[in-house]
């Protein structure tokens, strides 16, 4: 395929062997995953500034469905509106400030329990019972148009609904940049979450989180049954202003000394972690069969397994009618791990991706959190509501099962918390393959810095 694609600009990024370490600051405080006054730096810099995601458009599908989304002590108003627009608003009654809404619903206006007053979908006052004890509302408080629900920044990427609780906040593709023409090839907008679409509490603060799918250091300790899928060694890197982006050479296929036969079979094992590779194997197959050679069954000079898989899946999703035109050949094959600042972490190839992200508890304890876990998959648009799977939301004190590398995340990251609290502990030390967790520490320190200093 053509360098001009997007994508090419990753597949060839420089390797760690190639990266300058005098840039990253590889001692990060570890203050910043328990102290109370950080963890209130944080919310009044960080989260209350920038844009993150807070749902899928799917969730919103019809017009009148609406969302809470919380924040610390904060809380938001997701809705789908008349005129089909996902809008944002505060979660808040404009009569004595009663919450509107909890959970998700559908409503073809917000009515609000506490005294009735409704507001219509796009946030405006429309209803106040009670005339006769309602005189007093011109007279004294202003007119009805002034006390429609506070709007809040809210603007939609691949899919994905962001928002912004910064009303003077810069445009979603400002904030974006080139990480957005990045992923957009990927067509996430015509994805939905299938299979995995969890929420839980955990006993760690956020960033654990997005460390811990920042680096790949930590499966030899804790992902043994992943040691030969994984060539870490070969990551390349692109650092994006706050976002970032590496890719690993597909798996098994790429380890030198492995058989023609172990990496056809290496190709075939791949559905157990990524399904959406299942509807490809019978053209790789077939690819296979048509591309041997000889008695010995050898593949031509140059071809590999892995070329042959990316052949079988560009041609099975584009016959199925997702565009992978804006893709590059290693991007049907090889996965790219996003890191859109601060808590959106993708794992995404040609028609699938794994979503994980992290939010502070509402409960305001910096050594808890909420992960959210999805897996995400591409079907044509007929398909999609048939398929699409609602967030499930884990009541405390319970846990999800989840496939066997997410329970020993979900395990080893509150053990690290644990640790993490201790007083003595100032810093952490970080490898060089931990690269990134260094730029994403940087970047909260930026957004964090005394306006003064
Ligand atoms: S607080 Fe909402 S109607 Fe009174
Ligand atoms: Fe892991």
């Amino acid at each position: 395929m053509g360098t001009q694609l997007p994508g090419a600009s990753v597949d060839t990024a420089p390797l760690l062997s190639e990266l300058d370490f005098t840039e990253f600051p590889m001692r990060v405080d570890t203050a910043r995953y328990c102290a109370e006054d950080y963890h209130r730096r944080e919310r009044d810099r960080l989260w209350s500034r920038c844009w993150q995601v807070v749902g899928r458009e799917e969730e919103l599908a019809k017009r009148g469905d609406w969302l809470e989304y919380r924040l610390f002590d904060q809380s938001f108003l997701l809705l789908r509106d008349g005129n089909g627009l996902i809008r944002g608003f505060v979660n808040a009654c404009r009569h004595r400030g009663n919450a509107l809404c909890e959970g998700r619903g559908n409503s073809a206006r917000l009515v609000c329990p506490y005294h009735r007053w409704s507001f219509d979908l796009e946030g405006q006052l429309v209803g106040v019972p009670r005339p006769d004890f309602d005189g007093s509302l011109e007279e004294f408080v202003g007119c009805r148009e002034e006390l429609g629900l506070i709007a809040v920044p809210v603007e939609c990427f691949a899919g994905f609904i962001f928002l912004n609780p910064d009303s003077e906040a810069p445009s979603l593709a400002d904030y974006l940049g080139e990480i957005a023409t990045l992923l957009a090839p990927y067509r996430m907008q015509e994805m939905v979450a299938c299979g995995l679409n969890v929420r839980e509490s955990l006993d760690c603060n956020w960033k654990v989180v997005m460390d811990a799918f920042q680096e790949g250091y930590h499966i030899q300790g804790i992902h043994p049954e992943l040691v030969n899928a994984m060539d870490e060694s070969r990551e390349r890197y692109r650092f994006l202003g706050d976002h970032s982006v590496a890719t690993a050479p597909f798996g098994a296929a790429n380890t030198p000394d492995i058989t023609l036969e172990q990496q056809a079979e290496a190709i075939r094992g791949l559905p157990a972690t990524f399904p959406g590779v299942a509807d490809s194997l019978p053209a790789f197959e077939r690819l296979l069969q048509e591309n041997r050679q000889g008695q010995a069954g050898h593949l031509p000079e140059g071809v590999t397994p892995r070329l042959l898989l990316q052949q079988a899946m560009r041609e099975t999703l584009s016959a199925r009618g997702l565009d992978v035109s804006g893709l590059t050949d290693t991007q049907m094959s090889d996965n790219q791990f996003y890191l859109v600042f601060p808590n959106l972490f993708l794992t995404i190839h040609a028609g699938e991706a794994t979503f994980i992200s992290a939010v502070p508890h509402p409960d305001g304890d910096p050594n808890r959190c909420i992960w959210h876990v999805s897996n995400f998959q591409w079907f044509p648009e007929t398909e999609r509501e048939a398929q699409k799977l609602l967030p499930t939301d884990v009541p405390e004190g319970e846990h999800f099962n989840y496939f066997l590398a997410l329970e020993q995340d979900f395990d080893q990251m509150q053990r690290q918390q644990k640790g993490l609290r201790n007083r003595a502990l100032t810093h952490l030390a970080l490898s060089r393959q931990e690269v990134r967790l260094a730029h994403f520490h940087r970047q909260l320190d930026r957004w964090q810095a005394d306006p003064e200093s």
